[in-house]
């Protein structure tokens, strides 16, 4: 913590001052210095587990209370502790946990903040729609919703699926620029057949017309489990292992080769058995997913450390400059999604390995 040089309520004198100048909007910076610029980042948000199986009960019991239709989307948010409800899971992120049952709509509607759905659990019979093209969701696929691009969620198997949203909304929301449209029907009319996108635009070719695209979010909105899982996989046999990340791969925007969301970094790790990761932190606020594997992650953040065991379909969150290191028990292959490209494209991201001051 930094010294105050300068204590509160010194001298009744200062303190009828700052009731005086109060009433003109005005207040004393030196009473408020040591709180605005820190030596290091003292964020309001702290790290956190959501164990899914411990949720799952009351999850579902939302299934009864409110249709899909009536919420517009039925979704429990991943209220980071230390936001004091602020419906965010990092100061720039927002994350919930999404249930569509079997044959209910989610009406169609689009947005200024940007969305990603990672599926945690279902049999392929839901779909995102994007622009009126389907993606069928299995567990592990990643669907982006971009800024502003129309999409409706619907049910077409006998199953439940749940979903992991994340959103850029606190960043949006702190800009100013919130927009949403509900489109007069629940479904946006049908588009191109499913998987036109991906025939596109995944096939390492991109479009030459002019004036060229600016989008810097991917055209490309659906990205499969299997197909991530087996580059991941590939990847792992043909390169040396990461003392600090394992084999970790960025989802990638095919018409720029940035990340797939402007706002919205997103990432698949895989770690083996028996992995234990050089500890360290950046400044991303990093929100996981695990997709399969068990072990557990230390996060030290601002003094305090703290071990979560992790499974498949938990969530877990590590604040900006939280220090982290896995102990993967069993093979384990994790989703990550974080604000880091926000940092990096405005010159502001940190990344420390232990013992190194970079
Ligand atoms: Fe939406």
């Amino acid at each position: 913590m930094v010294e105050r040089k300068i204590a509160p309520g010194a001298s009744a004198e200062r303190d009828a001052y700052y009731r005086r100048i109060s009433q003109y909007a005005l207040a004393p910076l030196w009473e408020r210095l040591n709180v605005l610029l820190t030596k290091e980042p003292q964020v309001r948000s702290t790290p956190f587990h959501w164990d899914y199986d411990l949720c799952r009960n009351v999850l579902f019991e939302s299934a009864d209370l409110i249709s899909a239709h009536e919420a517009e989307r039925r979704v429990l948010i991943l209220d980071n502790p230390g936001l004091d409800g602020a419906s965010a899971i990092t100061e720039n992120l927002y994350a919930g946990w999404q249930l569509l049952m079997p044959g209910e709509v989610a009406p169609a509607h689009r947005h200024s903040a940007s969305a990603l759905r990672f599926i945690l659990e279902g049999d392929g019979a839901a779909y995102t729609a994007v622009d009126g093209e389907k993606a069928y969701m299995r567990p592990g696929d990643m669907v982006l919703t971009p800024s502003m691009r129309w999409h409706d969620h619907g049910h077409e198997g006998t199953e439940p699926v749940v979903w992991l949203d994340v959103l850029d909304l606190p960043f949006n929301r702190n800009l100013g620029p919130i927009f949403l449209d509900l489109y007069p029907d629940d479904r946006f009319p049908d588009g191109s057949a499913p998987g036109t996108t991906r025939a596109r635009f995944g096939r390492g070719l991109k479009p030459v017309a002019l004036p060229s695209s600016t989008d810097p979010n991917s055209p490309m909105f659906y990205y499969p489990y299997e197909e991530m899982r087996a580059a991941l996989v590939a990847s792992a046999s043909e390169s040396d292992i990461d003392p600090v990340v394992g084999h970790k791969l960025e989802y990638m925007n095919p018409n720029t080769g940035g990340p797939a969301l402007a706002t919205i970094s997103t990432f698949l790790q895989w770690m083996p058995a028996g992995f234990s990761s050089q500890p360290y932190r950046t400044t991303e606020g990093m929100v996981f997913s695990i997709v399969e594997g068990e072990g557990s992650l230390t996060v030290e953040h601002q003094g305090q450390e703290t071990t979560y065991e992790f499974k498949p379909r938990d969530t877990l969150v590590v604040p900006c400059w939280g220090r982290q290191r896995w102990d993967v028990r069993s093979e384990a292959i994790v989703f990550c999604a974080s604000d880091r490209n926000i940092q990096e494209q405005l010159g502001l991201f940190r990344e420390q390995l232990e013992g190194s001051n970079h």
